[in-house]
């Protein structure tokens, strides 16, 4: 099956959505039993199989084994565990990866509160980590020490759109027993499958792309059959449970990801190639354009691009950067992205790493479904409040 017919029929099962297209919405805490036997079989085959038989409601239920199957046979994994946000999906995937006394190799182009959740946290809890530069490559095999268990990838980063060398990531990860995480958000599972390319775990912010309309939050995690068990486990402890309310968005938001995606790539691209000629810009960090230093692994590794991306000013203030924002009509301020709006928002990345150089802050864009000629109209007229700020 091509990719856009699987994101139709992936997970799709007549008889257990009762004869109708979509698995309905059931909710359940309880889970009443026949018989102690009975109880007994579903906890051997829900838990210890990892069946989807109902067993108890944080367990999952028909609407979360929908979701669940479409999304792990597009990321082509074994399973998929779904978490209530897509910040709990890095967490748990990192959870499932160590315990105390290991080291954890990180991406320095990570989404800040994923590194919160390392050097806040887990590092008092004896986890170690060190930051690596998102371009890196091959090099990472100097960087790995006999306690690193994973690698954790997100590409291209969400702020600063380095894209990473995954393969040869995964290569020198596993030659030393560590695996390997990827932050998958940005493409999705229609445009990146970093199990493919190497990975153990890879990730989705589902709350972005695959709900699709700014109104639920949810993570996903897909693995390999060794690597998910450990996110099973972990999962199992912590007792996270996802609302089947939002599980059902997100297997509704799913089924139009193909087309939507196509027009947010569609969309960026006109307006990123429109930026990238404007006198007040210096870069466009959209890997899917030829000038942006990530071009070539990104043709390798993904087969589309998403509608999010940076945007670098050979000049730049925050009054003049509040001043492009501030009176923008169709691009609205606000965190998050992946939903059919236009969002906006200043950007000032956190490296330490490597020193991020860039003077000023940047802006971060979200393309939504809008007609791009509307949209390089609001930033024809943000780009004039830019500029006046500074005469
Ligand atoms: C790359 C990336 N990963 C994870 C997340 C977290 O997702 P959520 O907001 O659903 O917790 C975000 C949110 O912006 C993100 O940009």
């Amino acid at each position: 099956m091509k990719k856009d017919t699987k994101v139709i029929r992936a997970g799709l099962n007549k008889k257990r959505n009762a004869g109708v297209v979509n698995t309905p919405v059931v909710r359940a805490s309880t889970v009443i039993y026949d018989s102690v036997a009975a109880m007994r079989d579903a906890h051997e085959r829900a838990i210890k199989k990892r069946e989807k038989v109902l067993y108890y409601g944080r367990r999952g239920t028909p609407t979360h084994w929908t979701l669940q199957e479409a999304i792990t046979d597009l990321a082509g994994g074994a399973d998929t565990v779904l978490t209530p946000s897509g910040l709990s999906a890095c967490t748990l995937s990192i959870l499932g990866c160590v315990k105390a006394g290991d080291h954890v190799l990180m991406t320095d182009s990570v989404y800040e509160p994923t590194r919160n959740f390392i050097s806040g946290f887990l590092n008092n809890l004896g986890v170690g980590v060190t930051y690596y530069d998102p371009l890196i490559g091959a090099g990472i095999a100097q960087m790995l020490q006999s306690n690193t268990t994973l690698v954790f990838c997100e590409s291209p980063g969400s702020l600063t759109f380095e894209t990473q060398d995954l393969p040869a990531i995964a290569a020198a990860a596993h030659a030393r027993g560590a695996k390997v995480a990827v932050d998958n958000t940005w493409a999705s599972p229609l445009f990146c499958r970093p199990l493919d390319l190497g990975a153990d775990l890879s990730i989705e912010a589902g709350t972005k792309y695959i709900v699709g309309h700014s109104d639920a939050l949810i993570g996903a995690i897909t693995g390999t059959e060794e690597a998910i068990a450990g996110v099973h486990r972990a999962n199992g402890a912590l007792g996270l449970a996802v609302s089947p309310d939002d599980v059902y968005l997100a297997t509704r938001g799913l089924r139009t990801l193909a087309v939507r995606l196509a027009r947010h790539q569609q969309n960026a691209l006109q307006v990123a190639q429109w930026l990238v000629a404007r006198p007040e810009v210096k870069r466009v960090l959209y890997p899917a354009l030829p000038s942006d230093p990530g071009h070539a692994l990104w043709k390798r590794d993904f087969t589309g691009a998403s509608g999010l991306f940076g945007v670098i000013f050979h000049k730049s203030s925050p009054d003049a950067v509040a001043a492009l924002i501030d009176g923008m009509e169709l691009f609205s301020l606000g965190f998050s992205w992946g939903g059919f709006e236009s969002l906006i928002a200043p950007v000032t990345p956190l490296r330490t790493a490597k020193p991020w150089r860039e003077e000023g802050p940047g802006l971060r864009l979200h393309i939504g479904l809008e007609d791009p000629e509307d949209l390089i109209a609001d930033l024809t007229r943000g780009l004039a409040r830019f500029q006046a700020a500074f005469a």
